[in-house]
């Protein structure tokens, strides 16, 4: 059978409660449709580490990391211990420019069994693509104080817009619409106010869209588009954005999906030079931690996403199949979140279940 080496780093926080059920599901997945998982699970990118080695990830992590067919990530932070900007630049942000994740795909769906905040909206009206770029823009450590202390104290911190860098993650989106029925993208600006790097984004999606033609394209100011994701999300196919707006974007999405604890992420190298990195959009909520309540979804579907891009199509689908099935028929299982009073093993391992029985009713 397939092999294929996984890291896991479960990180702070829900995360060490969630990435134990994202592995029961893929094993079971493993398991019923025939493939072997070695799954290596690691400390570091954790608070933990971090007060034990002063560092958050050991300094060859990219020997460490670097030959693993992919990466399964829980959720790092614990600002009691360590500041969130140290624990964050000094691991996943790290992870995600060192294996040059240049994309940062977050699927928003309304699934079966999930009620949403929004009025008139079901099922198959919400389904669309965040596609964030992952690896410079608004997120970049150039800039400092000066004149600290004083009157004039002024701080600076400049965004970043490469020319390769923009263009890659627009072809990435380009190229999924393209590949989607609605072949509609839009992206994201703000060009009005943000007069230097958001015009430069908005050429570069011009010139890219006239190299696609059967994809409608248009653009949304990033305020309209907040809040047309919340009136009218049925609007949106694919939506790329920049660092920052796709972060606060892919947060917003969810939410008009009723909980931000399913969202799923993948964070690809898609040259496939180095892994890459699949976690859940949510953090490690030090608010409900260590009570067993996570809902494991994000994390389980973002196993989902590890195994379509490791090529497993047929369990990557089984997997998201058990999901909305559980969430649909299973009101026993479900996590607070989702309405429910049950525990985050509970939602997991009725997930699992339904994986390894969804292939055997397809087998019988
Ligand atoms: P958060 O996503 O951790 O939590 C926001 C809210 O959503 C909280 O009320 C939380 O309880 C709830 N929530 C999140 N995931 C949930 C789940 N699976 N089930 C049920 N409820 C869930 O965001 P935050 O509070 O801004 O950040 C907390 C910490 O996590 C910070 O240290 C932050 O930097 C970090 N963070 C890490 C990541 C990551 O590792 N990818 C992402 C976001 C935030
Ligand atoms: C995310 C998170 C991270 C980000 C934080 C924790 C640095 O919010 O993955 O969406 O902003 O990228
Ligand atoms: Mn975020």
């Amino acid at each position: 059978p397939q092999r294929y080496r996984i890291a896991a780093l479960p990180g702070d926080g829900i995360g060490k409660e969630v990435v134990p059920e994202g592995l029961r599901c893929l094993r079971a997945a493993a398991d019923a449709y025939g493939f072997v998982l070695d799954v290596e699970e690691f400390g570091f990118a954790s608070a933990e580490y971090w007060l034990r080695h002063g560092e958050m990830m050991p300094k060859d992590w990219r020997e460490v990391l670097g030959g693993f067919d992919a990466i399964f990530f829980g959720a790092v932070g614990w600002p009691e211990a360590v500041p969130d900007h140290v624990s964050l630049w000094g691991s996943l942000l790290q992870l995600r420019r060192g294996f040059d994740q240049y994309v940062n795909l977050r699927p928003v769906r309304l699934l079966r069994g999930v009620r949403g905040p929004l009025r008139d909206h079901g099922p198959g009206d919400i389904d669309f693509y965040v596609v964030r770029e992952n690896t410079e823009g608004e997120y970049s450590s150039i800039g400092g104080r000066i004149f600290e202390g004083t009157e004039r104290e002024t701080v600076l911190q400049e965004t970043v817009m490469t020319r390769t860098g923009v263009d890659r993650v627009l072809r990435y989106a380009f190229e999924l619409a393209g590949s989607r029925p609605e072949r509609h993208l839009t992206w994201a600006t703000k060009s009005n106010g943000i007069s230097i790097s958001m015009p430069y984004w908005d050429e570069r999606a011009a010139e890219m869209a006239l190299r696609y033609p059967h994809v409608t394209a248009d653009k949304d100011h990033i305020d309209i588009l907040a809040a047309k994701f919340v009136l009218q999300p049925e609007r949106y196919d694919v939506v790329v954005a920049s660092n920052l707006f796709g972060d606060i974007l892919s947060d917003l999405g969810p939410a008009c999906t009723g909980t931000i604890g399913v969202a799923p992420s993948a964070n690809i190298n898609p040259e496939r030079v180095h892994p890459s990195l699949f976690e859940p959009v949510h953090g490690s909520a030090p608010d409900i931690a260590g009570r067993g309540i996570a809902n494991p979804v994000g994390q389980i579907w973002s196993g989902a996403m590890m195994l379509e891009h490791l090529g497993e199509t047929a369990a990557a689908a089984g997997v998201l199949a058990a999901v909305e099935s559980v969430l649909e028929r299973r009101p026993d299982v479900l996590t607070p979140d989702l309405g429910g009073t049950a525990t985050t093993t509970a939602l997991g391992a009725a997930i699992a279940g339904h994986i390894t029985s969804g292939q055997q009713r397809k087998e019988g």
